[in-house]
């Protein structure tokens, strides 16, 4: 009796019916499984399917990827996953390391130069921050370099923004938010929720911020590691501004002196988003404000768009993949 499972008994079978169906290659593996896909009901889930397919089979195939090195991803992202909790995320650090938090916030957040620019929200806002009085000192314990920090919420044209909100957060001199230091800190130091004056205006004192690492005791840390990256970023206030009738932004402004200003780790510095924090040396300045003498300050204005301006879709020149001009082979040069 012929063993049923013998290749004879397997050949003799027809070929299994598919309906249409491309079998794998390697050379036709990004078409064939984005097929796969073509019957996805939602259109724009089979858009980002399909081109998700492509750009990752492109990128197999480009680095060549071993069995090994598919392993150690698996078993990286796998790691990544273990190390989020309620106050962790770690695949946001993996994506604000690996610049994509910054361009799906650019991309999603075009001015075309009419207004503040954006960046990233950052894993350190609190939902309801303290409200201040405009002139109030948000440093509550008193630490730290004196800073008065103003500055002005107007339309894109010019036109002050009354009652503009604006919250604000911010590193101590040690490079650390309360919510980090609980004990250490008092709780709310550093932040404060401000209602703008009527000509938009808001001012507060505080204290200069500084840089500070990311969390990089887990994966990605290990990831910025191997590769020789450092884990900081620079000297930075958090601004979210919101007005009746307008777009909010949520952003940051630099300062201007601080280090790794041109090396954040998740690559959120745009040039105009810098500032200059210049020492005022002048005893009746700093009676006046109620800071000791000398303070530094830092003067910011944001521009909001109203709320029915229309987006702005286009997308910027593309530039060649490594940032080399295109050589086309056997022109003149
Ligand atoms: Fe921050």
């Amino acid at each position: 009796m012929p063993d049923a499972r013998s290749d004879t008994a397997f050949s003799a079978r027809p070929a299994p019916v598919r309906a249409g169906g491309e079998l794998f290659t390697e050379e036709r593996s990004a078409e064939v499984v984005a097929a796969s896909f073509t019957g996805t009901p939602d259109p724009r889930l089979r858009q980002v399917l399909g081109s998700l397919v492509h750009h990752l089979h492109a990128f197999v195939k480009d680095v060549e990827l071993t069995e090994d090195e598919w392993g150690v991803a698996i078993d990286f992202l796998t790691r990544t996953g273990q190390m989020c909790s309620d106050v962790r995320q770690e695949f946001i650090l993996l994506s604000d390391v690996l610049g994509v938090s910054m361009l799906v916030e650019t991309i999603n957040h075009r001015t075309g130069g009419t207004s503040t620019e954006s960046t990233v929200l950052g894993p350190f806002h609190m939902v309801e921050s303290p409200r201040r009085e405009l002139g109030d000192d948000i440093a509550l314990d008193g630490k730290g370099t004196p800073c008065l920090v103003s500055g002005q919420v107007t339309g894109p044209d010019g036109e002050p923004l009354a009652g503009a909100v604006v919250d604000v957060w911010q590193t101590n001199e040690d490079g650390f938010y309360d919510v980090q230091q609980p004990g250490i800190q008092p709780a709310g130091n550093l932040r404060g929720l401000f209602t703008a004056d009527g000509d938009g205006r808001f001012w507060f004192r505080s204290v200069v911020p500084r840089y500070y690492p990311i969390p990089d005791d887990g994966p990605v840390g290990q990831l910025l590691a191997a590769t020789g990256r450092h884990p900081n970023r620079p000297a930075h206030l958090h601004f979210i501004a919101s007005a009746a009738g307008y777009r909010p932004v949520t952003t940051h402004v630099f300062v201007a002196d601080s280090p790794y200003l041109d090396s954040d780790a998740v690559f959120g510095v745009k040039e105009s988003l810098v500032r200059d924090v210049p020492e005022v040396d002048d005893p009746d300045r700093s009676a006046d404000v109620g800071l000791p003498n000398p303070f530094r300050t830092l003067t910011f204005d944001l521009a909001l768009l109203p709320e029915d301006s229309p987006e702005v879709s286009a997308r910027p020149a593309a530039q060649p993949a490594d940032g080399q001009p295109t050589v086309v082979r056997g022109a003149p040069s």
